[in-house]
C-alpha cells in the first residue's frame, strides 16, 4: 500500500469505480459561515493530484460566499462497496480561469445552460420563472457556444491532513492519518 496519500486516494477511488459504487465521485463538503456555523452538502468532485482536490460550483452560492470569507474546508468520501472512507481537511482557493474554461468546454450543453441560468442558493420566486429563463437562454444561444459565467468556477482544496478509514471486523476499523509536514507527509495511526 502506497505511503503517498494522493496516490492512495486515487487508488481507492478507482477500486470503488471497479466495484460498481454508484456515483463514486460523490463527496460531502463542509464550510462554515462568519459565525462558525457549519453547513454540509454533497458534491461531485472532479480530480485530485499533488496540488489538491478540485470541485466546481457557483462561486456566489452559499458555499462560495462562505469560502470567500473562510477558506477552511472539510471533505469526506465514503464507498460502501469497498468499505472505505477518506477525509480531506484543508484550504480552498479558486482554480485558474483557464482551468475552469477547459472543464466548462467539456460539460454537456444542458449543464452549461443550467449553470449559466441558476443563481445558486438565492431565493427563487417560482420554478416557472427558472424554466422560462432556461428556455430563453437556450434560444438566444442556439447554434453558438454558451460562455462560462465568471461566477462558475472551481475550488482546489490543498489538504492539511488526509485520513484513510477502512472497515474492519470486529469494528476495529483501521485509521491512518497523513499530516502535511515541510518535506512531505507524516503518517499516524488513530484509534478506531
Ligand atoms: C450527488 C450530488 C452531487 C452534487 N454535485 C454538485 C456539484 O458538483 N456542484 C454544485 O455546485 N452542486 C452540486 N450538488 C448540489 C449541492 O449539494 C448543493 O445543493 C448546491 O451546491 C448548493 O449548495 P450551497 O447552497 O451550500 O452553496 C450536488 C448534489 C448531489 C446530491
Amino acid at each position: 500500500m502506497t505511503s503517498n496519500p494522493v496516490l492512495r486516494f486515487n487508488l481507492w477511488l478507482s477500486q470503488a469505480r471497479k466495484a460498481g459504487e454508484p456515483l463514486p465521485e460523490t463527496c460531502v463538503v463542509a464550510t462554515v459561515d462568519a459565525r462558525n456555523r457549519p453547513a454540509v452538502r454533497y458534491m461531485l468532485f472532479k480530480s485530485a493530484d499533488e496540488n489538491g482536490w478540485v470541485f466546481y460550483t457557483n462561486t456566489k452560492s452559499r458555499k462560495g460566499s462562505e469560502l470567500a470569507a473562510n477558506p477552511h474546508v472539510s471533505m469526506a468520501f465514503y464507498w460502501d462497496t469497498t468499505g472505505k472512507q477518506i477525509r480531506v481537511d484543508g484550504r480552498a482557493a479558486r482554480v485558474a480561469d483557464s482551468e475552469a474554461d477547459a472543464y466548462w468546454a467539456v460539460r454537456p450543453r444542458g449543464s452549461q445552460l443550467a449553470a449559466a441560468v441558476s443563481e445558486q442558493s438565492a431565493v427563487l420566486k417560482s420554478r416557472t420563472d427558472l424554466l422560462r429563463a432556461y428556455r430563453k437562454l437556450e434560444q438566444s444561444h442556439h447554434g453558438s457556444e454558451v460562455p462560462r459565467p465568471a461566477h462558475w468556477s472551481g475550488f482546489r482544496i490543498r489538504p492539511r491532513q488526509i485520513e484513510f478509514w477502512t472497515r474492519e471486523e470486529p469494528r476495529l476499523h483501521r485509521r491512518e492519518l497523513f499530516v502535511r509536514t515541510k518535506d512531505g507527509w507524516e503518517k499516524r495511526l488513530l484509534q478506531p
